[in-house]
C-alpha cells in the first residue's frame, strides 16, 4: 500500500513571519505520532532553516523547491544538496514546470539535479507535465515519456527507490482549471506503465505519483481517490492552513477507508 504524500509548494511566497506561522499550524495538525499521511512543506530558500526549527518536532517534513547539482564552488546564486541537508531538508522538488518554462531548465539539467540529490540522500519530487498545446496536439504521453526518460536517465532502481513523481499538467497550474479525475488518472496510469517498462512491475507498484495543478479542498478527495494518484503537490492552496489542512484531511480519510 502506497502512503499518501501531501506536499505544499510555497513558490516565491510568504515571509519569515507568515511562513513560520503557516508551518506552525501544520505542525500542530500533523503531530509527531502521525503515521497515515506524509506532509511536506517546501518554503523559499531563505526560510528553510527557520521553518526547520518550527516543524522539527512534528511529522511535517521539509523540502526545497530546487537545488543545484554541483557540490560547491563558483556558482553564484545556487544552493547545493549538502546545504539543503544542513538546514534540515529531507526532500527537494526538481523539474517544476516553472523551472522548466520560466527558467529554461532542460531534461539534461534536471537529470543532473536528480542524480546529485539522490547521491546526497534527499528524496526527489520529480515534476513532469505537458503544456496545453501539447495536450491539444495529442502529445501528452510522449511529452511525459520524454521528461521521465530524461529526468531518470542513468538512475537505477536502487537509486530511484525514494523518488516521487509529480504529474502537473502545466495548463492546470495556478489557473484554477484542474485536470478531471479521468484525465489525471489516465496520465498517472501512463506514468506507472512507463515505470514498469523502464524498471519493473514491483517497483512501479511502489513508486508514488502525486497530482498537482489547482488542487483544492473541494477537488482533493476525488483526485487523490483515483487508483494511481498517491497524493498532491499543492501550490496556491498550500499557503493558508485553512486551505491546506482540508487537503491533508482528505488524504487521511482516503488512507483510512
Ligand atoms: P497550484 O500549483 O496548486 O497553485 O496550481 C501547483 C504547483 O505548481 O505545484
Amino acid at each position: 500500500m502506497r502512503r499518501f504524500l501531501v506536499a505544499g509548494n510555497w513558490k516565491m511566497n510568504t515571509n519569515r513571519a507568515s511562513g513560520a506561522e503557516l508551518a506552525g499550524a501544520l505542525a500542530v495538525n500533523a503531530p509527531a505520532s502521525e503515521t497515515g499521511v506524509e506532509v511536506l512543506v517546501c518554503p523559499p530558500y531563505p526560510y528553510l532553516a527557520g521553518i526547520s526549527d518550527v516543524v522539527s518536532k512534528s511529522a511535517v517534513q521539509l523540502g526545497a523547491q530546487d537545488v543545484y547539482f554541483e557540490a560547491s564552488g563558483a556558482f553564484t546564486g545556487e544552493v547545493s544538496v549538502e546545504m539543503l541537508k544542513d538546514v534540515g531538508c529531507s526532500h527537494v522538488i526538481i523539474g517544476h514546470s516553472e523551472r522548466r518554462h520560466v527558467m529554461g531548465e532542460t531534461d539534461e539539467m534536471i537529470n543532473k539535479k536528480v542524480k546529485a540529490a539522490i547521491a546526497g540522500g534527499l528524496t526527489v519530487v520529480l515534476c513532469v507535465g505537458e503544456l496545453l498545446s501539447e495536450r491539444e496536439a495529442g502529445k501528452t504521453e510522449s511529452v511525459l515519456d520524454t521528461q521521465m526518460a530524461g529526468g531518470l536517465a542513468d538512475v537505477s532502481e536502487e537509486d530511484a527507490k525514494d523518488v516521487v513523481i509529480a504529474y502537473e499538467p502545466v495548463w492546470a497550474i495556478g489557473t484554477g482549471v484542474t485536470a478531471s479525475p479521468e484525465q489525471a488518472e489516465s496520465a498517472h496510469e501512463h506514468l506507472r506503465k512507463w515505470v514498469t517498462s523502464r524498471y519493473n512491475a514491483a517497483f512501479s507498484d511502489k513508486i508514488r505519483i502525486l497530482y498537482g495543478g489547482s488542487v483544492k479542498a473541494d477537488n482533493a478527495e476525488i483526485l487523490m481517490g483515483q487508483p494511481n494518484v498517491d497524493g498532491a503537490l499543492v501550490g496556491g492552496a498550500s499557503l493558508k492552513p485553512e486551505l491546506f489542512i482540508p487537503i491533508i484531511e482528505a488524504a487521511r480519510k482516503l488512507a483510512n477507508s
